[in-house]
């Protein structure tokens, strides 16, 4: 399974799987987080690969030029940041508790991508979002 497949299966599945992790990203102990590269992209929210995103509490992974995570928080808002923990780089996850987690060490982040709970110390980087019927705009 390359890449693409895993994250198109995350965004179709239970929001369980990627605790663990063994993709290569994941094995190192330090990761290289790529630049701040400009992002924009549009997601159709009829899109069976994104419908996740229609209800409160759902989210998604969008493979970019950086992992994207975007979530439709329980206030009702659609947030986008970049989905790689700044700690090692594990996939971070959504909880509806309005935080983004990552399970292989504990770190916390706000739905804006600060760090709320180390051991992570960087931001995750946030995107903006925009939506205009089911079409839903994350850039830089
Ligand atoms: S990789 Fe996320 S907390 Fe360590």
């Amino acid at each position: 399974m390359n890449r693409k497949e895993f994250f198109e299966m995350l965004g179709v599945s239970i929001p369980i799987a990627f605790v663990t992790c063994n993709m290569e990203a994941c094995k190192h102990d330090s990761v290289a987080l790529p630049a701040s590269d400009l992002i924009d992209l549009t997601i159709d929210l009829n899109d069976t690969q994104y419908s996740k995103l229609k209800n409160q509490g759902g989210f998604v992974f969008v493979p970019d030029k950086v992992d994207i995570i975007i979530a439709h928080t329980i206030k009702d808002e659609y947030v986008a940041v970049s989905a790689r923990c700044t700690h090692q780089g594990s996939l971070v996850a959504y909880y509806p508790s309005d935080i983004f987690f990552c399970s292989r060490h504990g770190a916390k982040f706000s739905t804006n991508g600060a760090v709320t709970q180390g051991p992570a110390v960087n931001p995750l980087t946030q995107y903006k979002t925009h939506l205009s019927g089911t079409k839903l705009r994350v850039f830089s």
